[in-house]
């Protein structure tokens, strides 16, 4: 049976993960969060006190890593770590963990054998890329660094997560540079994907916008 995906890339708190997760609601499709995946892996260095920098190192902490995805949830050896990892340690170690070849080519195996079962919508840098290269419907989502950050940083407080406003513009800032510079699967829009500027949207804008342009691009495809 075939399946529907939708890919949405984007830099860092563009809103992508809001905006799949409402899309998925809406479409009945299964969401996942790719970003989770990379930061519960920098989470698995950071516990082991490793040099997230150090390819050695990663290869070495893939060894024993063990990772589940229930739902909306991940697991690290067994542990919820879903509001751990979007902590500023891990926020800022994130994009140097992910950046080797080997992390990176074990997470696509994992996405891509999940799209096999599913209808899904799926977010981060390289779905439209590399993840999946055939999916229905491409969105590239971006917004202004001010948008961004202040949508992350009202998110982290209403979290109750301590954190400066300057803060979160320099990490933003920093995994921008780090993400779209990396030699393996750089963040870059894809030819064919959608660019959808949220600065000024709202978030039920942008998930009618991306469920409108799905139903779109399923009925070309019929
Ligand atoms: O979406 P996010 O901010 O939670 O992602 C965390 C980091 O993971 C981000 O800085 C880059 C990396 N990432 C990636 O390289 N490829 C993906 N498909 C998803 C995220």
């Amino acid at each position: 049976m075939k399946h529907y995906s939708i890919a949405i890339d984007g830099p860092a708190a563009s809103g992508k993960s809001t905006a799949g997760k409402g899309v998925s609601k809406v479409l009945n499709f299964t969401y996942l969060d790719t970003g989770s995946m990379y930061r519960c892996f920098t989470l698995h260095m950071l516990n082991k006190n490793m040099d997230c920098s150090s390819l050695s190192d990663a290869e070495e902490a893939l060894k024993d890593f063990n990772m589940d995805l229930k739902g909306e949830k991940i697991f690290l050896d067994g542990t919820d770590v879903s509001e751990r990892i979007r902590e500023m340690d891990v926020s800022s170690n994130v994009s140097e963990a992910c950046k080797h070849k080997a992390v990176r080519e074990k997470m696509v195996k994992i996405q891509q054998e999940f799209a096999k079962d599913h209808d899904v919508v799926m977010d981060g840098r390289d779905i439209s890329t590399v993840v999946l290269p055939d999916a229905t419907l491409k969105i590239y989502q971006v917004a202004s660094v001010k948008a961004r950050a202040t949508r992350r940083y009202e998110e982290m407080r209403n979290k109750g997560i301590e954190v400066s406003y300057e803060d979160i513009v320099k990490d933003i800032e920093n995994r921008d540079r780090i993400d779209s510079t990396r030699e393996n699967s750089p963040l870059t829009r894809s030819e064919d994907a959608i660019l959808l500027d949220t600065s000024e949207m709202t978030i039920d804008d942008v998930i009618n916008m991306i469920v409108s342009l799905f139903k779109m691009k399923a009925g070309e495809n019929e």
